[in-house]
């Protein structure tokens, strides 16, 4: 059991002091390439020998970009999951459901962020750097397992987040890049907010699950897709023919 004191109307507070806005990160900055973009903690290259001075550079930068690029990847999921707890769950507190779907729109921002990152960056590094997907596809496969399954998986991306700005890259002394240490900054800014509304939920969804029973696939008849041309994420109820005989619809327990 999650011990916590965490109070949706303060994280709501805080989330709308810290948030801020894709022009005022982005700017019409660019990255150096003759810098690192992670801390050697996060991007595990110098003790490789085989490799010059140049090629660990490079594979630093490499290391950076599946870094955000993975980012981007998973809140593909996370959007959908968050919308549904909230369509789903009690929504008795105001505060929390506001909360809630600020936790949504910014992660929707991380994505348009990261996206940014993602041809800025193959714009710039010469060689392009190949990323697991479609995202809506492996979206999709995690959201097809429980609320519980989907929220823990969230939780430990979150706290992973706080844990690796915090303790790797806030006080570090290496030159990383600024514009790519700036993206860490403003992402951990917010997501210092998602980690505790996660573990407020996935408390939630666990003594739920407790009280009630938790079905192994109760999101199964929701999919993430994407529209083709708007570049944005969508739910979508599977069609009648794909769906089983009896099910819970997202995030609601049996
Ligand atoms: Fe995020
Ligand atoms: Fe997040």
């Amino acid at each position: 059991m999650l011990s916590h004191d965490y109070e949706y109307g303060s994280i709501l507070e805080t989330s709308v002091r810290v948030n801020w806005k894709l022009e005022d990160v982005i700017g019409r900055r660019t990255f150096d390439y003759s810098l690192p973009f992670l801390p050697e903690a996060l991007a595990g290259v110098s003790a490789i020998r085989c490799l010059s001075d140049a090629e660990k550079l490079k594979l630093n930068q490499i290391r950076g970009f599946t870094y955000l690029a993975m980012f981007g990847l998973v809140e593909e999921y996370i959007v959908p999951s968050v919308l549904d707890h909230v369509r789903t769950g009690d929504r008795s507190d105001d505060h929390e459901v506001r909360a809630l779907l600020h936790f949504a729109e910014e992660e929707t921002k991380h994505i348009q962020l990261f996206k940014w990152f993602v041809r800025e960056f193959e714009r710039g590094f010469g060689t392009p750097c190949g990323v697991i997907g479609p995202a809506s596809d492996i979206a999709a496969g995690i959201l097809d397992h429980s609320p519980l399954g989907v929220f823990l998986t969230t939780l430990q991306i979150e706290w992973m987040t706080q844990k690796h700005y915090l303790e790797s890259v806030k006080e570090t002394k290496e030159g990383l890049d600024p514009l790519f240490r700036s993206l860490l900054k403003h992402h951990w800014m917010e997501e210092s907010q998602h980690a505790k509304l996660d573990t407020s939920t996935t408390t939630w969804t666990s003594a739920r699950c407790s009280t009630a029973g938790c079905r192994l696939r109760s999101s199964s008849t929701w999919r993430a897709s994407r529209k083709p041309s708007a570049g944005g994420w969508r739910t979508r109820r599977r069609p009648r023919s794909e769906r089983p005989n009896s099910r819970p619809t997202a995030g609601r327990f049996s």
